[in-house]
């Protein structure tokens, strides 16, 4: 989703923005642009697509050292050149890029806009027109940007330049991501730090509701009062070369094959001197005080969720509720006495699960964050984290994220379970990670699959039950959102109540088998769709194979499957959106880090 840089110092700023919003390309965008300061003025350069045809269209006036930049996912107004960020103000004096949504846009617009001619559709030309309408009245430019911030209602990360001195760049945050880096000779500005680290790895964190003026030696944050805000700066410890991908074709495949590794990382990362998996005291007490457990999450890491229910509930026999945040948020149910809650997100920025977030804390209930991004907005706000070590998800499709969720999710159940959990947790996970290995290197056989039962199909289903159910949804979403087939994951039982009327001849159904206890039905199932034409690819568990299954995994531990039956599903997903000639890393519509709600 959309993503800004900064950047203000003595080098070339148009490069070193240029490659932040190549560095942002993974979140999601429709557009991009950038503008630059000179003596004469403000150079804007903005396109509709991708950062490669904005190079193609800088056309800056000599060396600028000062600037900002924006790649946008549209909210308001269509993605366009006309609607593309930075947004300038009536004279060409203020010009401004803005992640978020501004939800009093139209009040605004109205009562203290009515006579400026708007350029653009956006809700971001609002406040760089305010902040022209306040330095009109006779205010500082530092001043006009803070009353016009105590007038923005809803979220934003925002870069102000001011064309009558080019020495600043005024920022300022609320709900969205920003950071700021501290280079060696000059500052940067940017919504995550895997933007910026060609520049730095020392950022400072900025925090809701404040301004931050920048500038080449100096950065000084402010609370909306003005008053000033110390604060220490951290080290992000992220190696530029996790950003790339090899030999590799599209991140996702890469990313697909370094499941093993990543579950054996954080078998490393979660052990203890006793050579136990193990997970901080403080986390394990306040969840064994718990009477019930709220997990919250969206998409992928919501069906992540659903399998750690699962084990929660098997392993610990602790009540667990699974919700998606946004549902959440506006209807939350009827809590338990001592509820904990759990957020889970690849990004940590999800602004959906960070809206709960910020409710329950105003209820004062305990909260762990699981994510993959330390410092990330859930990370900071929970009163715990826990890391999943998979190293920077790029690809949209979120695919070891979900198998590091899934795996720090047992290892949490069976801390909580205590003597009731997986004996010998570590070995089941070690085998689990080999059983991915083998996986990852049947990639013939699932692109053979794909061709069999996906490439020309206009829709695909996916059932299982109980925790095969879970990933069925897992296989399914992956499908839709990088090949465009419609695809949707059932319950085997539900079927016969509904989905099976779509169920025509030829019509792929996935069907997965790992679980004894529900073989004999999802079979049944398996016959009742065959029956009526359906061309079924059955993929089992070794144990509970049967002639004409298509694919059989090698065995793992029964409440561990999901980390193992997911792979060929993400692998049919990647083969099936390759063999249509889709963009696998950065399908249409959809952005990598959701911050608008
Ligand atoms: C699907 C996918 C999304 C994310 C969802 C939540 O492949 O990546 O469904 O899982 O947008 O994002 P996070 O986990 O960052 O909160």
């Amino acid at each position: 989703m959309c993503g800004i840089v900064g950047y203000i110092g003595s080098q070339d700023a148009q490069e070193i923005l240029l490659k932040g919003l190549e560095k942002l390309e993974y979140r999601g965008y429709d557009s991009a642009g950038i503008a630059l300061a000179h003596d004469n003025g403000i150079t804007i350069s903005k396109e509709k697509g991708r950062i490669a045809d904005l190079r193609k269209i800088v056309d800056a006036p000599g060396l600028a050292t000062v600037g900002i930049g924006h790649t946008r996912w549209a909210t308001h107004g269509a993605p366009s050149r006309l609607n593309a960020h930075p947004h300038q103000s009536s004279s060409g004096r203020f010009t401004i890029v803005h992640n978020g949504v501004i939800e009093n846009e139209a009040e605004l617009k109205r009562d203290y806009l009515s006579k400026v001619a708007l350029q653009s559709d956006t809700d971001t030309e609002a406040i760089v027109q305010l902040v022209e309408r306040f330095v009109n009245e006779g205010n500082s430019t530092e001043e006009a940007f803070r009353l016009t911030l105590q007038l923005l209602h809803g979220s934003y990360a925002l870069a102000l330049l001011d064309a009558a001195d080019t020495e600043t760049i005024y920022v300022a945050k609320n709900k969205s991501p920003l950071l700021v880096g501290l280079g060696k000779d000059g500052n940067v500005i940017a919504s995550d730090a895997a933007a910026m680290l060609h520049m730095t790895d020392r950022f400072l964190e900025i925090m809701d509701e404040e301004m931050v003026i920048v500038k080449k030696d100096k950065v000084t944050i402010q609370k909306r009062d003005g008053s000033e805000v110390k604060r220490a700066e951290f080290i992000v410890e992220l190696n530029e070369n996790e950003l790339d991908k090899g030999t590799y074709p599209h991140y996702m495949l890469k990313e697909i094959d370094e499941q093993p590794l990543v579950v054996r990382k954080m078998m490393e990362a979660y052990l203890n001197e006793d050579g136990k998996l193990s997970i901080d005291d403080q986390i394990i007490q306040a969840m064994n005080e718990t009477d019930r457990i709220y997990i919250i999450a969206c998409g992928t890491s919501y069906h992540a969720g659903l399998v750690g229910k699962q084990l929660i509930e098997k392993l610990a026999h602790v009540p667990t509720e699974v919700h998606i945040a946004s549902e959440f948020s506006y209807n939350m149910p009827l809590l338990s006495k001592k509820p904990f809650f759990i957020f889970i997100s690849q990004s940590g920025e999800t602004a959906d699960s960070r809206a709960v977030l910020v409710k329950v804390k105003a209820l004062e209930f305990p909260t762990l964050t699981i994510t993959n991004v330390p410092h990330s907005t859930l990370s900071r706000e929970a009163d715990n984290t826990l890391l999943l070590h998979a190293g920077p998800e790029i690809a949209v499709a979120s695919t070891k994220a979900y198998t590091a969720q899934v795996t720090v999710l047992s290892i949490l159940a069976n801390m909580i379970a205590k003597d009731k959990g997986i004996e010998n947790l570590s070995y089941e996970l070690a085998i689990a990670a080999s059983t991915m290995e083998v996986l990852c290197n049947e990639k013939k056989k699932i692109e053979q699959l794909t061709q069999q039962f996906l490439t020309a199909s206009r829709n695909a289903f996916f059932i299982g039950r109980s925790i095969d159910y879970y990933v069925a949804l897992e296989g399914a979403l992956k499908l839709k959102e990088i090949s465009y087939i419609q695809a949707e994951g059932f319950p085997g039982g539900e079927l016969k109540h509904g989905p099976i009327a779509l169920i025509e001849t030829g019509t792929p159904v996935i069907a997965l088998t790992t679980q004894a206890n529900v073989n004999a039905s999802i079979r049944s199932n398996i016959k009742e769709v065959e029956a009526r034409g359906a061309n079924t690819c059955i993929i089992s568990m070794e144990g509970l194979e049967e002639k004409g299954d298509k694919f059989v995994i090698p065995a793992v531990q029964e409440l561990l499957t999901p980390l193992v039956s997911v792979i060929p599903l993400q692998l049919l997903a990647y083969y099936a959106a390759l063999q249509r000639g889709c963009d696998i890393d950065k399908p249409r519509n959809l952005a990598k880090s959701v911050t608008v709600e």
